[in-house]
């Protein structure tokens, strides 16, 4: 295959790929739903109760979705091969967040965010822009971005209603996930962020999950 085909083959993947994380509603890992293979109490919950925890399952939803196009817009720039690996290790378990974060927005009677494309647009960008600076600056990225995913299910944790057992398996296992993804970021030779891209990275996440919290 000559490159310019390679180019034109290699572009449409990651079409096809935007176009189908951002628009499904069928997105499928690997691993179990947490809730189902905990048994997790579908318990009842007033109006109030599931308007709340379907914002915050929107909310990880597109989190989620940056994710996957985070990753996505780094491997594409990424110049060493063990990294690209790292990459797609933590993308697949990325697909397996989505989908739970899908499963339990169903469950509730609810949708993911219609900005879902434009969070996917976004961080393609972000993620080839770190992908471009290099590999170290990448990983680093990744770190900073799981630290604070985890931050914010934390605060999930907190803010959901207590008795929303499904939710929070979910959340939880997330969590320990985004955990061990900014761990093997730092053990793979992640460089510390400058303090400014830090407080962006803050002031962008801070947009995204006020906006999908609602739409
Ligand atoms: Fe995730
Ligand atoms: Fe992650």
């Amino acid at each position: 295959m000559s490159r310019q085909y390679r180019l034109i083959d290699k572009w449409l993947s990651e079409v096809d790929h935007a176009l189908r994380t951002a628009s499904s509603r069928n997105n499928r890992g690997q691993r179990a739903n947490p809730a189902e293979e905990k048994g997790a109490e579908a318990t009842e919950l007033s109006d109030e109760e599931r308007t709340l925890a379907a914002g915050l399952m929107r909310v990880n939803h597109s989190g989620e979705i940056a994710a996957q196009a985070l990753y996505k817009g780094q491997s594409l720039l990424a110049r060493n091969k063990a990294l690209w690996e790292h990459l797609q290790e933590a993308a697949d378990e990325e697909v397996d967040h989505l989908a739970w974060c899908e499963d339990r927005l169903r469950e509730l009677g609810s949708q993911p965010s219609r900005l879902a494309p434009f969070w996917y647009a976004g961080s393609y960008t972000m993620g080839a822009l770190a992908g471009l600076a290099g590999d170290k600056w990448s990983l680093g990225f990744i770190e900073e971005t799981e630290k604070q995913v985890t931050a914010h299910l934390e605060s999930h944790l907190e803010r959901l209603p207590e008795k929303d057992l499904r939710s929070r398996q979910i959340i939880e296992q997330m969590r320990e996930d985004e955990m061990e993804h900014a761990e093997s970021a730092h053990k793979a030779g992640a460089a510390p962020l400058p303090e400014p891209i830090k407080r962006a990275m803050t002031g962008i996440a801070k947009v995204m999950t006020t906006t999908s919290f609602r739409w």
